[in-house]
């Protein structure tokens, strides 16, 4: 009876779906990119997150939550992720070629959406490493450009070799057919780097005490009256820019309580 019960078992509607690598692109030692089919059924919010996966030897999914960083309307589904070398998901999916198989959950979610906003003038996108993922699919999508005068995404890393998606990814967008025209106008990357010389170098945190970000933003300084936040990078991160949203009298929006600003921790995929 054994084959008969693994098929009743695999057309059962399972918690994830089987899906193909379309393309990787390698960017460094520690970072990755891939694109896999899209199920027709899958939906999902810019900036939500979904679980990513490989099968294990015993044939139990191994999963990891990831962001999605493809907009809303593509007809693939974008990753940017980190390699552990010891991570027990990304030593295997770092390997990942063109045609294999990967799982993709079937039930995105998170906070790091539009609609746990309140409207404003200018939104920023704060991320360090990859948490430039959600962005990556927020700065396609054309509500961002609706909603917001300005979107002003900053992305901080180590070293240059890091920004390399985020400044590809940027001119992309720019350059795209359908929201190109709006990103020109309306949308602002700014890079920094901590750990070799940049032209820009610094952590963002301290740009936005010191006023500097600002200054060589051009703009006025963080305000609730005009400005949201989102920010999706390392925990250190995450608790010091809220920090910076507090003492400024941002409120922590959500889906259910839309506000000021809103988090999410980028998935360090292990
Ligand atoms: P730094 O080099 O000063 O630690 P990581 O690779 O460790 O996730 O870090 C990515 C980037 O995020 C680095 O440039 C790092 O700066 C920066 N970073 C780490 N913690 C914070 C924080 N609490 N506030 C602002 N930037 C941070």
């Amino acid at each position: 009876t054994a084959p008969a019960k693994k098929n009743a078992v695999s057309a059962k509607p399972g918690p994830f779906t089987v899906e193909t690598v379309l393309s990787v692109t390698h960017y460094t030692d520690r970072l990755f990119h891939f694109r896999i089919t899209r199920p027709d059924a899958f939906r999902f919010r810019s900036g939500e997150f979904i679980m990513i996966g490989l099968p294990k030897e015993d044939g139990k999914p191994l999963l990891r939550a990831y962001s999605l960083a493809s907009p809303f309307w593509d007809e693939a589904l974008d990753f940017y992720s980190i390699k552990v070398p010891d991570g027990p998901l990304t030593s295997r999916l770092q390997h990942i070629k063109q045609g294999d198989e990967v799982l993709l959950g079937r039930k995105p979610t998170g906070t790091l959406v539009l609609d746990a906003l309140k409207p404003g003038k200018r939104l920023y996108m704060i991320s360090t490493g990859t948490g430039i993922a959600p962005f990556a699919s927020l700065i396609r999508d054309p509500e961002t450009y609706e909603k917001f005068d300005q979107v002003i995404l900053t992305h901080t890393c180590r070293e240059a070799a890091e920004l390399t998606y985020g400044n590809e990814l940027v001119a992309a967008v720019k350059d795209d057919e359908l929201i190109g025209e709006f990103a020109r106008e309306k949308l602002v990357h700014f890079a920094s780097v901590t750990r070799e010389e940049g032209p820009i170098k610094g952590r963002v945190t301290d740009m936005i005490e010191s006023g500097e970000l600002f200054e060589r933003l051009g703009v006025p300084p963080l305000d609730p009256e005009s400005d949201r936040v989102m920010i999706c990078g390392s925990e250190g991160l995450l608790r010091d820019v809220k920090q910076i949203c507090l003492d400024r009298n941002f409120v922590e929006g959500s889906n259910a309580a839309p506000a000021d600003f809103v988090v999410e921790k980028a998935f360090v995929a292990t």
